[in-house]
């Protein structure tokens, strides 16, 4: 199907200051995203591709459409198309959030912003690690180079931009290939991940959105990296193991993965799971959030910028997962004995995952 740009009212594009144009939002990381800009009342552009293979994804399209969202459908690949589209919308904002197969589609995303030469901020495709100081081992640093190039593309554009380094979605951090938080965590046993004492950062997938869209306006953040560091969400494995435990009441066996467990998935070069190893690897083994300052002057970290704003607590991410796991399961007495079952033969049951489940298509952070 060929791009359209559907024609807006005259009247309605006028009324509009700070059109922001999300790209990637039927993705795990851009329906955040897109829905924290209607949270924010700013006229919210979304482009989508046409043909998904998920009705998961018509549906994410059909509820932002029903908030208030104008969507058009196109890609990112098309220069003229996204000069036209940026020309006529009068986007001053886009934010990207492709997904790790995609991260250089953004260079000709890149282009036509430069030739347009009115969008004020660009966000690309980051919300994970900062890539210019995790280390992970193949195949997950391919991804980070080619994150590496769009960010040296950007820096020659002289395009205002803000790199969103959101460590990690709050959730069980799962080395297969679902994403995090549509998993509940585990029910039958836990996988640690080396001596389990390694820590990193944990972001509700809503504070992804919510502290993103503060930084779009925010002068400081411009050509910064924006670090998300809840000093309330900081925990290793053996920590989340326990309070999930709490919350269910009820303890679990651990299983040790071990770091050479971590290399050898990486080694086999199976996409997505090995990418997810090695990011794995790079958190929990090499402790690839932590080993750094956020200091100079291109880093600045998101709590110190907006004191006053709490993030969600993991605790009450865990919360949520109970009630998730009461609204979709047999009672959750019933829920931990199914998963007690023998046949259980991957470390995740079946009956922790939640509707509407979607593979990671290439990527983790
Ligand atoms: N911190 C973390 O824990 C974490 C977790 C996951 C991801 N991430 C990061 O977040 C970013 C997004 O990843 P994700 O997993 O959310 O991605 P995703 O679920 O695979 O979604 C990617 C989105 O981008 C759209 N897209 C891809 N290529 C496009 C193009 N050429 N033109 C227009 N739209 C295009 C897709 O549209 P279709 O619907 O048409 O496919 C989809 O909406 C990545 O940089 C990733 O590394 C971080």
């Amino acid at each position: 199907m060929a791009p359209s740009v559907v024609a807006l009212p005259t009247a309605c594009h006028d009324q509009l200051k700070g059109r922001t144009l999300i790209v990637g939002s039927t993705g795990f990381i851009g329906r955040f995203i897109a829905e924290a800009s209607l949270n924010c009342g700013r006229p919210t552009y979304l482009l989508a591709r046409s043909g998904s293979q998920y009705p998961s994804k018509a549906k994410t399209i059909k509820t932002l459409l029903d908030r208030g969202a104008i969507v058009l459908h196109g890609s990112i690949n098309d220069q003229d198309f996204m000069e036209k589209l940026l020309k006529d919308y009068k986007i001053e904002v886009v934010i990207s959030a492709v997904g790790g197969e995609n991260i250089l589609d953004q260079v000709t995303l890149i282009r036509a912003i430069i030739a347009v030469g009115t969008v004020k901020r660009f966000l690309p495709s980051e919300f994970g690690h900062d890539i210019d100081r995790a280390d992970p081992v193949e195949p997950g640093l391919t991804m980070y180079k080619e994150k590496l190039e769009v960010r040296r593309l950007l820096k020659e554009s002289g395009i205002p931009y803000t790199y969103i380094c959101c460590n990690s979605v709050a959730a069980w951090p799962y080395h297969d290939n679902t994403h995090p938080s549509e998993v509940l965590p585990p029910l039958d046993r836990f996988q640690i991940y080396g001596n389990g004492t390694t820590k990193a950062y944990f972001v509700a997938g809503a504070d992804i959105g919510k502290f993103t869209l503060k930084t779009i306006e925010d002068k400081r953040t411009i050509n910064k990296s924006v670090h998300f560091r809840p000093s309330c969400n900081y925990l290793n494995i053996n920590e989340l193991a326990s309070l999930w435990e709490k919350k269910i009441k009820r303890t679990l066996p651990r299983i040790t993965i071990s770091e050479h467990d971590l290399l050898s998935a990486a080694k086999e070069n199976l996409i997505p799971q090995s990418i997810v190893a090695s990011f794995t690897h790079d958190i929990f083994i090499k402790g690839c959030q932590i080993n750094y300052a956020v200091e100079g002057p291109d880093n600045v970290e998101v709590s110190s910028l907006y004191p006053d704003i709490p993030f969600k607590t993991i605790d009450e991410c865990f919360d949520d997962f109970v009630i998730k796991l009461i609204e979709h399961s047999p009672p959750l007495e019933n829920a931990v004995k199914v998963v007690q079952n023998p046949g259980v033969d991957d470390g995740i049951a079946t009956s922790n995952r939640l509707v509407d489940v979607r593979p990671i298509t290439a990527t983790y952070a």
